[in-house]
């Protein structure tokens, strides 16, 4: 058993680009010259996938989400549609060499032996490259998409992630790596010993096996897990080698780590073995000068209700993007002066002084992202303000330095053994990020891990085989 729960990550981070073609913020996508269709997915994704591996990065990550509809074009617009995640990763399997592919899946609605079927296939494929998301999923809609009445709960959800997880294990397993004999001479081809059923009976899961892929390089390829609540720490700390968590700071993040990695201990295993992974929102330029100005142009092209667009009548328009919205958050009364102004006005430095803890906070924000102030040479407007405050993102805004200190900031807080690079847009924000911070990250030693499966580049210790052989038919 290893020593302290809370200490930090040492050597290089792990460092993965967790691809939103569309643009991880609503706005990107409005960008001169961003990739603003997924009938071309095919040619950004190819161009992201090369930036990466170019840049030594240790894997692309792909979300998913099971259902669409109009009112996501303005809170989530890449989830309005793209390539699903597995038909990603094996396309993208192709086209590189040496950096790990990960895919989403949903284990409320996807079925066991198929996801096993696919992510052996991706893992035989790019030898050993392969990986999985495994989540719960928090969209209602996915049921009647799946011909279920109605979304599971958090229980009936994190009940059947666990009965996934162990067909999944004991899937993989269904073949020895010496099964396949292939002599010509006697003629015989497999060694029928040397293949098992999976046997397994869950509540919710069944699965015979065995499966018709052969083994995995990695036997088991790693698996990662996102979400929140209680039941999903807990899968994470039994199951995933990486644990994909929401994060706002360095320290809620450190408090998350120190316990899922207590609970890992708890479990019986090192917890050097799961890795707690943070998104982050890095807006790159050569200059931090530049990058301001990138994360000014993404805030002003954030449709807001400022009665002239047309955009607050239309399907799920978010509620919270207008003035009043955003005087009610910043605590200025009802009769405030600053109800009659434009959304594009200046904002005046007695209206700030009014401002609630809420309200100079989002003002700070902006300060440090677009370096606007109120009275400053850049002057803030009350459409800034609205936009950052009603689409929060953990960005990090600067040249190559900042970007830098940031990740080695969260490392030495002990926050996270890596990050989930996103990029505002595509491709300029990724090709910003793996050209420009990730060879200052690379001087500094916080990228660049060897290993040629993903296992080993994420230094993991060994699969637990025969997971449980109680099961086993051999
Ligand atoms: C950083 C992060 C990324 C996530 N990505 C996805 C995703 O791509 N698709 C999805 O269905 N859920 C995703 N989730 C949601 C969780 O998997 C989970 O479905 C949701 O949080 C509800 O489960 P919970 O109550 O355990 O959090 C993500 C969660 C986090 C924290």
């Amino acid at each position: 058993m290893s020593g302290a729960v809370d200490r930090p990550a040492t050597g290089p981070l792990i460092v993965g680009a967790m691809v939103r073609t569309l643009g991880a913020y609503p706005s990107g996508w409005r960008q001169p010259g961003a990739h603003a269709d997924p009938q071309t997915d095919a040619s950004i994704l190819r161009r992201v996938a090369r930036l990466a591996e170019d840049a030594d990065l240790d894997y692309l990550f792909f979300g998913d989400w099971l259902a669409t509809g109009p009112d996501l074009e303005f809170r989530d617009p890449y989830l309005l549609a793209r390539i699903d995640p597995v038909s990603a990763v094996l396309y993208l399997a192709g086209v590189t060499e040496k950096i790990g592919l990960i895919a989403t899946v949903n284990s409320t609605y996807a079925d066991p032996y198929a996801t096993a079927r696919a992510t052996a296939s991706l893992d035989l494929l790019t030898g050993g490259r392969g990986g999985v998301n495994l989540v719960t999923g928090a969209e209602p809609r996915a049921a009647a998409n799946h011909g279920r009445d109605a979304h599971a709960d958090n229980e009936a959800r994190y009940d059947r992630a666990e009965e996934f997880v162990r067909a999944l294990r004991l899937l993989w397993e269904s073949w020895d790596d010496d099964a396949w004999i292939a002599d010509r001479d006697s003629g015989v081809l497999i060694d029928a010993e040397r293949l098992r059923t999976a046997a397994f009976v869950g509540t919710q899961v069944r699965v015979e096996g065995p499966l018709n892929v052969a083994r995995p390089p990695q036997a088991h390829p790693p698996i990662v897990h996102a979400g929140t609540s209680p039941r999903s720490r807990a899968l994470a700390a039994t199951e995933a080698d990486l644990a994909l968590i929401a994060a706002a700071d360095p320290a809620s993040a450190a408090a998350t780590r120190t316990e899922l990695r207590a609970l890992a201990e708890a479990s019986g295993r090192d917890p050097d073995d799961l890795k707690v992974i943070v998104p982050v929102l890095p807006v790159v330029a050569e200059t931090d000068a530049s990058a301001r100005a990138v994360v000014d142009r993404l805030l002003l092209l954030v449709p807001i209700d400022d009665g002239a667009s047309g955009h607050a009548e239309r399907p799920g328009f978010p509620a919270n993007r207008s003035l009043a919205a955003f005087l009610d958050a910043a605590g200025l009364p009802a009769d405030d002066p600053a109800r009659r102004a434009a959304v594009d006005d200046v904002v005046a430095a007695d209206a700030a002084a009014r401002f609630a803890e809420a309200g100079a906070r989002v003002l700070d924000l902006v300060r440090l992202r677009t370096g606007r102030s109120v009275g400053g040479e850049h002057p803030v407007t009350w459409r800034h303000l609205i936009a950052a405050h009603a689409v929060p993102a953990n960005f990090v805004v600067g040249g190559p330095t900042v970007i830098a200190d940031h990740f080695e900031l969260w490392r030495a807080a002990g926050a996270a053994d890596g990050f989930n690079v996103l990029s505002a847009f595509q491709q300029a924000q990724f090709e910003a990020f793996a050209q420009l911070a990730a060879p200052e990250l690379r001087r500094r030693g916080l990228l660049g891990r060897a290993g040629a499966t993903l296992r080993e580049r994420l230094s993991l210790g060994a699969p637990r085989l025969a997971y449980a052989p109680a099961l086993a038919t051999r």
